[in-house]
């Protein structure tokens, strides 16, 4: 199964409510929430509040991706806001199985994402602890880049892996991701498709959204 997450970078900031209501009716299965400190990536979004506040509207899964320093200081703020997911990035953890493991233990699904530069040898270690892993396509910071076609051997490799081990965790794609090119990422292993400007920005999300599944239907994981 494909799940299509929206991310919410992309919406317009001042009518969140109606945006993610406008997602919610062309098929999103996720909504996608990237929370940025400024000092972690060079920009700065929105936290719990915001994330809290959308709850109260919305019955999608909220996958949460931190890119903040130090994230163990905020998940129990996160879980509290109604996050469904919590990813935090390996680059910003001196030591990421506690981060793991606690917000494992506050009973919400754990991610562990990669950037770019990150090479794929480490993050496999953490794949059995995890339920789903975050292959970054673009360097993280910033919606509206185009997507870094080398990553997807991360993807490719990850997926490998969970295969040989017989391990159970989804792989999410995050970054420049569109209907011409989700193709390439579920055909490498991806099963989670972030998209944010090319869902938000579109004049019919629902027939943006529809063309990634078919997309993604014809281009299953090759192996
Ligand atoms: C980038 C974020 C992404 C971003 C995706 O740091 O993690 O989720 O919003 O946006 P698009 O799809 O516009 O690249
Ligand atoms: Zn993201």
């Amino acid at each position: 199964m494909i799940y299509i997450a929206p991310s919410l970078l992309a919406a317009d900031f001042a009518n969140l409510e109606s945006c993610v209501k406008r997602v919610t009716d062309a098929g999103a299965n996720y909504l996608h929430l990237d929370v940025m400190d400024g000092a972690f990536v060079p920009n700065i979004s929105f936290g719990p509040p915001v994330i809290a506040s959308l709850r109260r509207h919305s019955k999608l899964i909220f996958d949460v991706h931190l890119m903040i320093n130090d994230p163990i200081r905020y998940i129990r703020d996160f879980v509290k806001a109604g996050a469904d997911i919590i990813t935090v990035h390996l680059e910003s953890c001196a030591d990421p199985l506690p981060v793991l493991r606690s917000i494992r233990e506050m009973e919400v699904r754990c991610g562990l994402a990669i950037s770019p530069a990150t090479p794929v040898e480490r993050i496999i270690p953490y794949l059995p602890e995890i339920n789903m892993a975050l292959v970054m396509t673009v360097v993280p910071g910033f919606g509206g880049q185009a997507m870094i076609p080398e990553t997807l051997d991360k993807v490719r490799v990850i997926r490998r892996h969970i295969i040989a081990k017989g391990l159970k965790l989804d792989i999410e794609v995050d970054g420049g991701l569109k209907p011409e090119n989700v193709g390439l990422a579920t055909a490498a292993g991806a099963n989670i498709i972030v998209a944010g400007s090319s869902i938000f920005q579109a004049k019919r999300p629902r027939a943006v959204i529809s063309s990634m599944r078919t997309a993604a239907e014809e281009h299953p994981f090759q192996g």
